[in-house]
């Protein structure tokens, strides 16, 4: 049995996703035998590998491979181009013609794109499927091949079952077993693979410098939700490696080539985020939860250190790190170490526990926080908004893009906030 690499490097298939290999791997598997594959995964994952990979490794590779687009042949004529049809059958059919099914006797039939087949025709496939037997178009004889058939979809095909559009007993038929090739956003590891293997493919074709991606670039490469998947990512380092005169790609510079930059980041916070780098409303709010919850946490430390020691210098001293984390750095104008000891806490000199009273006012002074706290969310909101469109020059667009929210949200939050 060929291994996965001699097919990967056989068919041109570029990537290590372990996803990817398992389908490859049930490809080699299934090869040898007769049964109906059925191909699914998104638009430009890659399915029209399979089929070839089938037929070439199974004992009909030197019979014909016949690749089929049924969305693309008109409904009127596609039995007539499937099984053939009998002279006169329709009004321009001037000699009997032979369909597919009978010129690929013998060997293997792809019908990409199954889910497009009209109900009529869904029929007399089942039937090829189920005997062997087939009917030209305006014949009543009943023919025999033997045509191995590999079927591939992107549309899901329960809901196209529920909505009556494709038969169930075709679908079983056909997916005797099922290859699934994952989108492209779930195989991360492959995409910057993807990307660099096409750049220096048209650096080649187009006689030019390879193109290389920023840092920052790369990490939007792995984040975009890549809905055409390959071929648009083959597309993008097509277009990028033809118009950009400066090789090295900047994060600015891929955002132009990738529609939809905000809508198309999937909502889940990487933990390498930087401040500017959020995908949506909720996330923003997470951000700033997480933010608060860790400096409560922090407040809640350091007043249980006062409790107990009691000292406030020592305190300030044994805890600077911590201090300057939640208060930020002194020279910053709004909060220093001082703000810390106007919270009066009085200093204790034995290692009694505090009077009750004084307990009492720990309570009162953590409600103060809690409140305090609540107001910032708003003004953590306020300045990311700032920051973001003084980055991007007042451009409401390319902010809205950033904060991953609308732009229409956006100027919302820009009046509520005189800004
Ligand atoms: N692993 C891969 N390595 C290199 N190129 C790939 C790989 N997978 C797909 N491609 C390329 O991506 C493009 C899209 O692949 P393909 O035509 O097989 O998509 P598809 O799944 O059939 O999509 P659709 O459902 O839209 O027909 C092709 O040009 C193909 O050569
Ligand atoms: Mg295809």
């Amino acid at each position: 049995m060929e291994s996965i690499q001699a097919i990967k490097q056989r068919f041109e298939i570029i990537g290590n996703d372990a996803k990817l290999n398992r389908a490859l791997e049930k490809a080699i598997q299934v090869a040898p035998t007769d049964i109906s594959v059925l191909v699914t995964g998104e638009s430009g994952v890659g399915k029209e590998s399979i089929p070839k990979i089938i037929h070439s490794l199974s004992h009909r590779k030197h019979g014909k491979y016949i690749a089929v687009n049924c969305g693309a042949i008109p409904e009127g004529t596609i039995d007539s181009e499937l099984f053939g049809h009998e002279k006169g059958a329709f009004t321009g059919a001037t000699q009997t013609r032979s369909g597919y099914f009978e010129v690929a006797d013998g060997g293997t039939i792809f019908l990409d794109e199954v889910g497009e087949l009209p109900l009529t025709t869904q029929v007399r496939l089942l039937r090829v499927l189920e005997n062997g037997e087939f009917i030209k178009v305006g014949s009543s004889k009943v023919q025999k091949t033997n045509v191995r058939i590999v079927a591939a979809t992107n549309v899901n095909m329960f809901e196209a079952i529920k909505k009556e559009k494709f038969r169930e007993d075709l679908y079983y038929r056909l997916s005797t077993v099922e290859i699934n090739i994952p989108p492209l956003r779930d195989r991360k590891e492959d995409i910057h693979l993807l990307f660099r293997k096409f750049s220096s493919d048209f650096a080649l074709k187009y006689k030019m410098p390879t193109i290389k991606l920023a840092d920052d670039a790369v990490n939007l490469l792995l984040k975009y939700r890549w809905n055409g998947n390959i071929r648009q990512l083959r597309n993008v380092a097509e277009q990028i490696s033809v118009l950009e005169q400066n090789r090295t790609i900047t994060l600015e510079t891929l955002r132009q080539y990738l529609p939809d930059t905000g809508n198309n980041l999937p909502a889940i916070v990487n933990n390498t985020k930087s401040d500017s780098d959020f995908s949506s409303e909720r996330e923003i709010l997470y951000k700033v939860l997480f933010d608060m919850k860790s400096d409560l946490n922090d407040l809640k430390k350091l007043t249980m250190e006062l409790m107990k020691n009691g000292n406030v210098s020592e305190v300030t001293k044994d805890n600077e790190s911590l201090i300057q984390k939640i208060y930020g750095n002194d020279d910053e104008e709004d909060a220093t170490i001082e703000d810390l000891e106007v919270l009066s806490i009085p200093e204790k000199t034995s290692n009694d526990e505090l009077p009750i009273e004084n307990m009492q006012d720990k309570y009162h002074f953590a409600e103060e926080i809690e409140e305090e706290e609540t107001l910032s969310l708003q003004d953590k909101e306020l300045e990311l908004i700032k920051k973001s469109l003084e980055r991007h020059q007042g451009k409401r667009k390319l902010a809205a893009q950033e904060l991953g929210i609308s732009e229409r949200t956006l100027y919302r939050k820009i009046k509520q906030y005189d800004l």
